[in-house]
């Protein structure tokens, strides 16, 4: 029987850290390739750099590629063509290796951010209109129509999700505009406040990344006539505005206030829809989130205690801290030399 070999790359990133423990769980330690642009990694790899990718992918007989590099919404706001190009490049690089190697599958994150003003604001559905109007909804957007075209074309089986904000305890805070609702949870725990960057009423998806990490997991198991989508599927977690969040963390931590200075972020968050309706993936492949607002609460502070009770130095767990991730005494660079 033919062994499943995992390529990640940006396995340090925010999906990236848990999603490659999980990977490792089910496929073994040694057949998924930990792959990013910081030394925890197993490999060093550009994501641009498609030469390099197509000599892993041979060299080390991958078989299925999670592509989790990627910017977030500001950041790509505030210097386009970095961001485009490796939130592009990065998808067709890995796409066309997937075509000439013949990969299985192919997995790539998509996001909320494709849905611009004009889409419903409430229970956004799958096929609606779909008019980004940021530099990351519209890499998003494009990025889904180029998994539909390498699908249709040339069969790669390509499988994508639309990511709410994602609500993290092992990665670092990150630079999207729904991450306030990660950075509260820190400050909460260290200064009992939080100076939110949002309106306290700017309704979004969010998902706890347990959740969304199960859903890759059950969209890549699922079997290839099941897949209907080839751009990308909504997927639907929970929805809250920061008042709502801060009212649940008070609930545990009943000194905590916020405050409310919004920036440029909340023009961004005003686009997008304030919750998802996800009737096809649950149909498809059965998807159905675990964690509402209260358990993802309870959770989250209770893991970051843990954390930050262990690591009482550091602003977040480092990535070599993370039980089972690559670290020193796993140096892969030799094994899979590029
Ligand atoms: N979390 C992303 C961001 O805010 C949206 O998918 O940039």
């Amino acid at each position: 029987m033919k062994t499943d070999i995992i390529l990640v790359i940006g396995a340090c990133g925010q999906i990236g850290i848990e999603l490659t423990v999980a990977l490792r769980e089910r496929y073994g330690r040694f057949n998924v390739i930990a792959a990013d642009k910081v030394a925890t990694a197993d490999i060093l790899l550009d994501a641009l750099d498609q030469d390099a990718l197509r000599n892993v992918v041979r060299n080390c007989g991958v078989t299925q590629i999670y592509l989790l590099a990627g910017t977030f919404s500001t950041p790509a706001e505030q210097d386009i063509p970095p961001g485009w190009k490796l939130n592009i490049q990065s998808l067709l690089s890995v796409l066309e290796v997937a075509k000439e190697q013949r990969l299985d599958k192919v997995f790539w994150p998509s996001s909320i951010a494709v849905f611009g003003p004009g889409s419903p604001k409430y229970n956004c559905p799958q096929q609606t209109c779909v008019e980004p109007d940021t530099v990351y909804g519209i890499s998003k957007r494009v990025g889904e129509y180029w998994c539909n075209y390498y699908f249709e074309q040339y069969g790669v089986d390509v499988r994508s999700l639309r990511f709410s904000g994602l609500v993290a305890c092992t990665a670092p805070t990150g630079y999207g505009t729904t991450d306030y609702a990660v950075s509260i949870f820190h400050q909460a725990i260290e200064k009992q406040h939080y100076t939110c960057f949002l309106n306290e009423d700017t309704c979004l998806p969010m998902m706890y990344l347990p959740d969304a990490i199960r859903a890759i997991l059950e969209l890549m198991d699922a079997p290839k006539e099941a897949i209907t989508i080839r751009t990308s599927y909504n997927l639907a977690g929970m929805s809250f505005a920061p008042c709502d969040l801060a009212a649940e963390i008070k609930k545990h931590i009943p000194g905590f206030r916020i405050d409310y200075q919004p920036d440029h972020r909340e023009m961004i968050a005003a686009g997008w829809p304030a919750s998802i309706k996800d009737e096809q993936a649950r149909k498809d492949w059965g998807w159905q989130p675990h964690f509402d607002l209260k358990g993802m609460t309870a959770d989250m502070l209770a893991q970051l205690t843990k954390i930050k009770g262990a690591y009482p130095e550091q602003e977040q767990m480092a990535l070599h801290d993370f039980p089972d991730f690559p670290n020193e005494d796993h140096d892969f660079t030799g094994v899979f030399k590029i």
